[in-house]
Formats: C-alpha cells, structure tokens, sequence
C-alpha cells in the first residue's frame, strides 16, 4: 500500500481543455493498432513523415556483397544516420551491437539464392521478430512470377496477420523477377496488390515516367530501393525525384555502402529527404562532408 502521508489531493482535471485526438500523420495508417503505430513513429520521423532506411540485407541471397564483408566496419559506423536498419536476424545477432537505439526493419523471410530461383521463401517465426525486438518486418512479394506470386503473397498475408495479432507493421518489398518490366504500370500493380494484403509500407522502385502514379494509388507510403551503385550524383537525384514525385523516403544500401564516402552519402541523402534539399545541394554536402 503506498504511504498515505501528505496524500495530494486531484485537481488537475483541465475542464474546458478537450482531450486531443489526433491523426496519425502516416497515409493508410490510421486505423492500425496503437503498437504499429507506434512502430511506425520510430520508422518515419513524424516531423517530417519520412524515414532514410539503411539496407544491409543482401547477404540473406548474395553472400558477402561488395561493401557488404564486413557488416561491423562498414555498417555500424552508419546506423546512427539513419531511422532505420533493414537486416537479417543472422546479422542483427552476429554483429550490430544490442546498445544501438534505432528502430529495426527485420528482413523476415528466406529461402533461395542468387544461384538457383529467387524468392522461394518462407518466413520467420513470429516469435523470434519479437525476440530480436523488430519494429517491422519486411517480406518480399513477387507479383507476376509464375514460380513464386503465390508463395510469396501467402507469406505478405501470413506476415500481415502476425503483424496485426502482435502490433507489428509489415513493409512489403516488390521483388522484379527476371522478366518484368520496370516500369510504372507494373509498379502500380505490384505496390498496390502488398498495401491491399495489408502492409503497411511498401518498398519498390523508381521509374523515371510515372513514378508519381505509383505513389497515388498506392494507398499506404512508398520508400525506394537504390539498386545498383550509381555515381554520387545520380543516386542524390533519383532520391530527389522519388521524393518530389511523392515517395515517404528511401531504403537504400548498395548506393551508400558501396560509395566512396559512405557516411558522407548518408548525410547528404537524409537532407534531401528530410530537408527537400535538392539533388545538386546534396552533391555539394556529399563532396564537403569528410
Ligand atoms: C532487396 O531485396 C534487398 O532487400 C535490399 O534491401 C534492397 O534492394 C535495397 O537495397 P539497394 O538499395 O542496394 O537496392
């Protein structure tokens, strides 16, 4: 029983201050539960509505990457510049220190490799995401892939329902197979089929025509993937033109860590997402920042 001693009495009821509700600042979002929500908030920066996703993922089907050997001398140095880090359980457990703060997007599944067909996949146990405390799982979906649609969309609508059940988001990753084409009207249909099995962000690409299409329809936020390594430069401006065009931010790795100066390249791509600073004034950043 606490000590009744010198008990103050209530009175602090604010009578003529109605309880605020407010809505949550993330599109597609407001009807999810308080945890994703949540979760969500430590993703995307709520001042801004937008996230820079450090992806370090590729080993899960490439191996040891360029930029990629050594997750704890090239990664590590960088997680503090970002909102978020896109990783394996294998590499979360093996080499990013337990002491770092930021939110965690959790690769979710795995299967096959570079070396046989991509994207035979299944997913992790809920339990172990808990475990390694991610606040969101991310979970590749194939759409038009003859060997994988199926597979992979069961495993965004199984993920999708662990999610709910324990207040995780998930992000749905548009994997291109080989024969797609890269381009809007295939975009709109992959990003739309994950939001509409219920992910709650969904990564995909840029394309140069119609890249704002996408993001219309899709009725949840869009982050783009870098790809392949760019020049500085190039990789600024289509971080510029994803985010003009209407996209919530970047999971990028290949363009930052396989970059001459990747905590420089870190910065310059978190002022143009967060800052709107432009493509040319981000490359100024990059070449000044050591
Ligand atoms: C692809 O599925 C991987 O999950 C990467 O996280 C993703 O492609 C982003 O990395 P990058 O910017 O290198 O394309």
């Amino acid at each position: 029983m606490a000590d009744m001693d010198g008990f103050k009495e209530a009175e602090a009821y604010g009578f003529g201050k109605p309880q605020e509700n407010t809505a949550f600042f993330l599109k597609g979002n407001e009807n999810r539960g308080w945890g994703v929500k949540n979760r969500l908030s430590r993703i995307f920066n709520p001042e801004t509505g937008r996230t820079v996703m450090l992806a370090c993922d590729h080993g899960f089907i490439m191996g040891p990457t360029s930029g990629l050997e050594r997750i704890d001398l090239t990664i590590n140095p960088l997680i503090e510049y970002a909102d978020c880090l896109m990783c394996t359980r294998g590499a979360l457990r093996s080499v990013i220190p337990p002491t770092m703060s930021k939110p965690v997007c959790l690769r979710a599944d795995g299967g096959t490799s570079i070396l046989t067909d991509l994207n035979l996949n299944r997913v992790y146990d809920i339990e172990d995401v808990i475990r390694v405390n991610a606040s969101a799982m991310a979970v590749m979906v194939a759409v038009g892939d003859k060997a994988s649609e199926q597979m992979t969309t069961h495993n965004l609508v199984h993920t999708v329902d662990m999610g709910e059940k324990y207040g995780i988001p998930v992000l749905g990753v548009t994997a291109v197979g080989k024969d797609m084409v890269r381009d809007a009207r295939y975009f709109r249909l992959a990003t739309r089929i994950c939001a509409e099995n219920g992910a709650s962000f969904v990564k995909t690409y840029y394309t140069e025509e119609g890249f704002e299409t996408v993001v219309a329809q899709c009725p949840v936020p869009i982050v783009i993937a870098g790809g392949k390594k760019l020049p500085e430069d190039k990789a600024l401006e289509l971080a510029y033109r994803a985010i003009q065009a209407g996209a919530a931010g970047v999971d990028m790795g290949r363009n930052v860590f396989q970059s001459e100066k990747p905590l420089a390249m870190m910065q310059a791509i978190s002022a143009v997402v967060h800052k709107g600073l432009s493509a040319k004034d981000a490359f100024e950043l990059y070449n000044d920042a050591k």
